[in-house]
């Protein structure tokens, strides 16, 4: 390799840091208030979204930039759930950004829920995620969700819509396609069994 093109992978390499380091710049005392309408779902542990039914998600120590992007996602009906659409419509740029700034303040420990799929199974198929998602699902990088600690429930149900495409994401739906029903039960119960990781926001 000639050194003009090393140069070239090295200036991406870092061009790629700067990006994946970039943080958000919200204030989390202002995110913490803003918070308010959103903990009587998202603070309370074990609670479900009602038909279907499945767990809300964790998103205490998630991402700051993954947090916005989801909400952005939400408000331009990328992603469609009702309720978060109503929560997502009235808030601004900066709101995004405290709120952000609070919620990913949370990574812990967590006690985790008894899984219905197969942890060990689940271990050895998850091994193809693990470049973006890490091998427990703790990515250090802002581009791609946490995913350790979540709730089964959420996550089977979050690879069910990729698969279907009610969730449009052209990378995750092309790993998704290449997953059955028993896999993707198998990799959900992988990954929420993981004790450090995702958690609730709650002070
Ligand atoms: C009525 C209950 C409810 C309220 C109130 C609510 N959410 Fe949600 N939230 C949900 C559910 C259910 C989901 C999962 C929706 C889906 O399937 O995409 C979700 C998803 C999210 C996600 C995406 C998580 C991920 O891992 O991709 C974020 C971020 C989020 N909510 C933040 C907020 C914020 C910020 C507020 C307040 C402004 C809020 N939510 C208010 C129920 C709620
Ligand atoms: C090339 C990088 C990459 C690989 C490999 C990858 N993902 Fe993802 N994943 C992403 C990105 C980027 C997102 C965010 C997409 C979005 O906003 O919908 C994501 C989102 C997700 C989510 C949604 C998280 C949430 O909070 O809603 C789940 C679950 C997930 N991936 C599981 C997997 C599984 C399981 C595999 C392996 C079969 C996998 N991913 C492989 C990049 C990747």
């Amino acid at each position: 390799m000639n050194k003009a093109v090393l140069g070239f992978i090295a200036g991406m390499g870092f061009l790629w840091l700067g990006v994946s380091v970039s943080q958000a710049s919200g204030d989390s005392v202002m995110g913490k208030k803003k918070f308010y309408t959103c903990e009587g779902c998202h603070s309370v542990a074990g609670y479900t979204n009602a038909y279907p039914t499945y767990h809300v998600p964790r998103i205490g120590g998630q991402h700051a930039d993954y947090v916005i992007s989801a909400l952005k996602a939400y408000r331009e009906d990328e992603r469609k759930h009702g309720s978060m659409k109503g929560n997502v419509d009235n808030l601004s740029e900066q709101d995004m950004e405290d709120i952000a700034a609070y919620v990913s303040k949370f990574r812990g420990m967590n006690s985790t829920l008894p899984v219905t799929g197969d942890v060990q199974a689940g271990r050895a198929k998850a091994a193809m995620c693990a470049s973006c998602h890490s091998e427990d699902g703790n990515s250090e990088n802002s581009m791609f969700p946490r995913l350790a600690g979540q709730y089964e429930s959420y996550l089977l149900r979050v690879l069910q819509e990729y698969k279907s495409g009610a969730r449009a994401n052209p990378m995750m739906m092309g790993f998704a396609a290449t997953l059955s029903e028993e896999d993707m039960k198998d990799i959900a119960a992988f990954y929420a069994s993981q004790k450090k990781g995702l958690t609730i926001p709650q002070d």
